[in-house]
């Protein structure tokens, strides 16, 4: 997708809370020479707080709601063929896509999870790596296939699990690290697979 005329490959992040990762892919986006655009966000939830991030940058985002799930899709095919999206990054996003939308964007959804995939998988990652006692764990951006937490691993990295740790710890410390791969990881993935 190396564009001839200089446009930007246009992204939509999918959220559904906090957002830390959509900001610091707007950062990124900030960047000079960056081949990126992010001029969509969604959430699934209306009081996401993450939308703040959208709002400071005057980037349009739009609510759907998932009371059905079939509705729900269909609309944010609509909205995304409406606003040209190349790609999506879903950034705690905590819906799963059905294959009519992963079809339509083979190979162009990215996720970011909190665990050392393929380990892991699913939610509560945290408190499972501190229950199993592991000495690791990381974060990993994939591509999205129509297994869950299962497509092509684009960047990984790992931390330590310290003794001391419990969920929130270890989340708040693995998140700065999730923000700085994410990244990284996108841009690996446009100068190599697009
Ligand atoms: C992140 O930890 C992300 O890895 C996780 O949700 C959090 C969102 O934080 N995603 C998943 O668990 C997806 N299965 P953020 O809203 O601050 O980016």
């Amino acid at each position: 997708m190396e564009k001839l005329d200089g446009k930007k490959i246009k992204i939509c992040v999918f959220i559904s809370g906090r957002g830390t990762n959509l900001k610091s892919l707007i950062n990124f986006s900030k960047q000079k020479k960056n081949k990126i655009e992010i001029t969509l966000v969604i959430s699934n939830k209306r009081n996401a707080k993450g939308l703040y991030f959208a709002k400071k940058n005057n980037i349009k985002f739009t609510i759907v709601n998932y009371k059905n799930k079939k509705n729900a899709e269909t609309r944010i095919l609509k909205i995304l063929n409406q606003n040209h999206i190349e790609l999506i990054c879903l950034a705690g996003f905590m819906k799963i896509l059905s294959k009519r939308i992963i079809k339509k964007y083979k190979n162009k959804i990215l996720n970011i999870h909190p665990s050392l995939l393929p380990r892991y998988k699913g939610l509560n990652t945290h408190k499972r790596v501190i229950e199993n006692k592991e000495a690791f764990t990381g974060c990993t951006v994939h591509l999205v296939n129509s297994k869950l937490d299962s497509g092509k691993i684009i960047i990984q990295k790992k931390i330590k699990v310290l003794k001391k740790d419990n969920v929130k710890s270890l989340s708040k410390r693995l998140l700065k690290v999730e923000n700085q791969i994410y990244p990284k990881a996108l841009k690996k993935f446009i100068s190599t697979s697009l």
